[in-house]
Order: structure tokens, then C-alpha cells, then sequence
């Protein structure tokens, strides 16, 4: 075999890849054989003329076996969580035919033990979801172990905001991620070196030659990594819309179909919810702004996009942890917000020290008239935030924890002309100019106010 002829079969679309060649292919990357521009060659191939179902599975398969598996070992633990009956499957391997995993009590031939479940999101503006929602399924009873990103573009990174929690540390060894699994139930730590690094490769090569929109390719980045982390259960949320990856509704709920039957050939029953993302979730964009407003969420006082979100995913959560609980419950009672502390204090950091706050806030972004707020472009203010230093152009690049957009109306709020709609902070006033430049036009007016739409636009289970 060699790379070029590979390159050829795909760019001409001649016949799928077999999974012996791709297997070979990520053993000759892994090895130094494949230069960057093959890859990146082979990568536009896949871009344009996709991946089929057989070849998107050896894909798949071979990113998982590129790296080590997290082994959760949560057979130990009682009293948690339901019960899951998953056939023995073999690292990187598909389940076969016939043997799904099934969840639920007592399905004969099937091991009992806690469910480890988790959930992951293709990336949102002010989406923070995964902050209250990790500690409110722990709080009932569910094994929550979230390896998470660090963001990158317009989009922010869960990490990124919980580090700017005074001393909170996300790079966790798998024993303390064990130990902390075992006391709390829930833990959010970085996905270690060792996890899928092919994925690492390719995402760096894609990331620079435009091919990161590709739906085979997305699936099999997201669905390599949370199969090799160990989770048996995982609720995807799948953004559509200005500020997400997949714009178009259509292309969305196909990447959810092809993530949701990758999960249950890889053993882990996997459900996807579609949302929309065309305005940034809550009003906080940035970390520690976003983590204040998460903390106001799990008190109860969330705002009721955030919470709508939230709820919904908790309620797939559960049930496919085979647990009947209520997740308003788990915030009324306080439960939701003190295992949030505990992950915390657990996690190095302290919940009761006050987040940092930006030197210097300024106003911005006047309604050009009276009017009814019909949309506040998540695209324009993910990326204002951005440019303020919340985020980071190349993975190396440092963010700032203070930096971020607080949007002062939302989408069936009435405004007055010259009314300020946006409030921007920063570390330096220098970086103002261009993230006031990136709202141009973040505000759309009307004459009457628009029906709110549910932002849950599919479930796909
Ligand atoms: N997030 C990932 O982890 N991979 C992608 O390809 C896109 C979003």
C-alpha cells in the first residue's frame, strides 16, 4: 500500500477505502510515514466526497486505537446510578451485529454496574451548559466523567471557564480521576495526551486547510474520543445555527444520526438532542462570567434559555442511567449545587473565592431605534468575545479568565433608541476597537415582538 494511491482512490471516489487500509494508514502516520500534506490531501478527499458507513467505522475504529482507552473500573462502586448490560467488546472494536448494548435491570447474559454517562456538545457561544449539568446528574446519582476541550475560534471551552476558578486544576491523572468519580460522581478534567492522539493530527491539519466542516470527520473526532474515555451512555448536543459548526438544521440532524449509530457500534448507548444556537445561551459569553452565571443556575436562578437546555439533556441523562429523577428537583433542593462545590473543592479549586473581574467594561452596541429585539447573533458576539481574549486563535495561545460580552437584552426585550444592548470587558481597553467591530450588526429590531421557538428542534434517541 501506498499513500498517494489512497489519496487517488478517494479523490476520484473509485470505491470505499477498505478498513485494512485505513487501519494501515493511521499505523503510518502514527510511525512518521504519512507526511502533513498527504494527510491533508487525503482529508479534502474525505471533504468532498465523504466517508461510507463501513468506512467511516474502520475510520473510527482506527483513531480509538491510536491511543489508550480510559478505564473508568467503576465496578466497585455501589449503590449508584442503574444498571448497564453491555456485551464484551474489544477495544476499538464494533459491537457486532445483533449484540447491542441494551440498558435497563436484569437482561439476561448482561454485567450489572454503575452507568457511567456523559454528555457532549459540538460547540456554542455562551454555552455552559455542561457546567450545571454534569453536577445535577451526579447530584442524582448518576457517574458523570466528562473529559472536555478546551475552546478554540468563536466557540468557548468548557476548561477554559472552570480554570478560571482560583486554583481549579483540569489536567487530572485517570487514578485521581477515579478517586474523584468514586467521592463526588462527577468530574471534568482534559482529555490526557494518551486519548486519541491521531485526533490531535488531524484536527491540527484540518483546523489550517478548511476541512474541519466535514460531517464524517466531525463524527469521528467527537465519537473516538468519548468512546475511548469509557462511557457507556452519552447525550450529544448538536448545535445548528449562526454561532455553531453545522449552520444548516438539515446537515445537523445528519451529523446527530451518523454520531448516534457510531456510539451504539461502539458499544455506547448514545442519544442526540438538536439545538439552536443563533443566540448565545444565557447573557454571559466568556470563562468566569460564564461560570458566575452558572453558579446563578445551579441556586435556581438560571436563565430560562439556559435551563431549557439543560433540563432537557438531564432528563436523557438520567434516563439512560437508568435513574427516575426529577432534574428541577436537584437544583430547587441546593443537591445540584453542592456537588458542583464538591467536584470543585475536589478538583483543587476553591468554590467560596471570588472569580477575577475585568479591569475595564464598557457599554456598547446602541439600538439605531425604538423596537422589539427579534436576534443577537451568536456568530458576532462569540467572536467579539473572542477578539477580547476569551478565547485563542492557535491551541498554544493563552485565554483570558475576565474577558467577555454580557449581552444586556435578549431576543423579546423592547428597546429605546440609543439604548446600549451589549456591555464588552477586557484585561487592556486596546483590544475594544475589534470586538466592537465584530458586532456590527449583531442586533436585528423589529416592529413587534417574535414568538420564542423551543430551542430543542430534534431528539434523535
Ligand atoms: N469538536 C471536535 O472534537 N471535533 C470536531 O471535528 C469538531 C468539534
Amino acid at each position: 500500500m501506498d499513500v498517494a494511491s489512497l489519496i487517488r482512490v478517494k479523490r476520484d471516489n473509485e470505491r470505499p477505502l477498505t478498513a485494512e487500509e485505513i487501519r494501515w494508514l493511521f499505523r503510518a502516520q502514527a510511525t512518521g510515514d504519512v507526511a502533513d500534506e498527504q494527510m491533508a490531501a487525503l482529508l479534502m478527499a474525505i471533504y468532498f466526497n465523504g466517508l461510507d458507513g463501513a468506512e467511516l467505522r474502520a475510520w473510527t475504529g482506527a483513531m480509538i486505537a491510536s491511543g489508550d482507552r480510559l478505564d473508568l473500573d467503576l465496578s466497585d462502586i455501589s449503590g449508584t446510578g442503574g444498571t448497564v448490560c453491555v456485551p464484551a467488546v474489544p477495544d476499538g472494536e464494533p459491537v457486532p451485529d445483533g449484540e447491542r448494548l441494551t440498558i435497563g435491570r436484569g437482561v439476561p447474559g448482561g454485567e450489572p454496574r454503575p452507568v457511567p454517562v456523559d454528555k457532549h456538545s459540538t460547540g456554542g457561544v455562551g454555552d455552559k451548559v455542561s457546567l450545571v449539568l454534569a453536577p445535577l446528574v451526579a447530584s442524582c446519582g448518576a457517574m458523570v466523567p466528562m473529559l472536555s476541550g478546551r475552546g478554540l475560534g468563536h466557540t468557548g471551552g468548557t476548561l477554559d471557564k472552570l480554570e478560571s476558578i482560583p486554583r481549579f486544576r483540569a489536567d487530572l491523572d485517570n487514578s485521581k480521576i477515579r478517586q474523584i468519580l468514586r467521592d463526588v460522581g462527577v468530574v471534568i478534567a482534559a482529555a490526557g495526551p494518551g486519548l486519541v492522539p491521531a485526533d490531535r493530527r488531524l484536527y491540527a491539519l484540518r483546523d489550517v486547510t478548511g476541512t474541519v466542516e466535514s460531517i464524517p470527520l466531525i463524527a469521528s473526532s467527537i465519537m473516538s474520543k468519548k468512546i475511548a474515555e469509557g462511557t457507556r451512555a452519552l447525550v450529544l448536543d448538536v448545535k445548528t445555527g449562526s454561532g455553531a459548526f453545522m449552520r444548516d438544521e438539515g446537515k445537523a440532524i445528519e451529523l446527530a444520526r451518523v454520531m448516534t449509530a457510531l456510539g451504539a457500534e461502539h458499544g455506547v448507548a448514545t442519544r442526540a438532542l438538536v439545538t439552536r444556537m443563533d443566540t448565545p445561551l444565557g447573557r454571559a459569553v466568556g470563562n468566569a462570567v460564564e461560570v458566575t452565571e452558572a453558579i446563578a443556575a445551579l441556586r435556581g436562578e438560571g436563565p430560562d434559555d439556559l435551563m431549557e437546555v439543560t433540563y432537557a439533556l438531564a432528563r436523557h441523562m438520567l434516563d439512560l442511567a437508568g435513574l427516575d429523577a426529577d432534574p428541577r428537583e436537584a437544583i430547587d433542593s441546593g443537591r445540584a449545587y453542592d456537588t458542583f462545590r464538591k467536584m470543585v473543592r475536589a478538583q483543587g479549586g476553591d468554590p467560596d473565592a471570588p472569580l477575577p473581574e475585568a479591569e475595564h467594561r464598557e457599554r456598547v452596541l446602541p439600538a439605531p431605534r425604538d423596537g422589539w429585539v427579534t436576534g443577537l447573533d451568536a456568530l458576532k458576539i462569540g467572536t467579539a468575545a473572542w477578539r477580547l481574549g476569551a478565547g485563542r486563535a492557535r491551541k498554544e495561545d493563552p485565554v483570558s479568565a475576565t474577558a467577555g460580552v454580557r449581552c444586556l437584552v435578549k431576543p423579546g426585550d423592547f428597546v429605546r433608541r440609543g439604548q446600549e444592548t451589549v456591555e464588552i470587558a477586557a484585561d487592556a481597553t486596546t483590544r475594544s476597537e475589534y470586538a466592537i467591530e465584530a458586532l456590527e450588526g449583531a442586533l436585528a429590531l423589529g416592529d413587534r415582538p417574535r414568538p420564542g421557538t423551543p430551542l430543542v428542534v430534534r431528539e434523535i434517541t
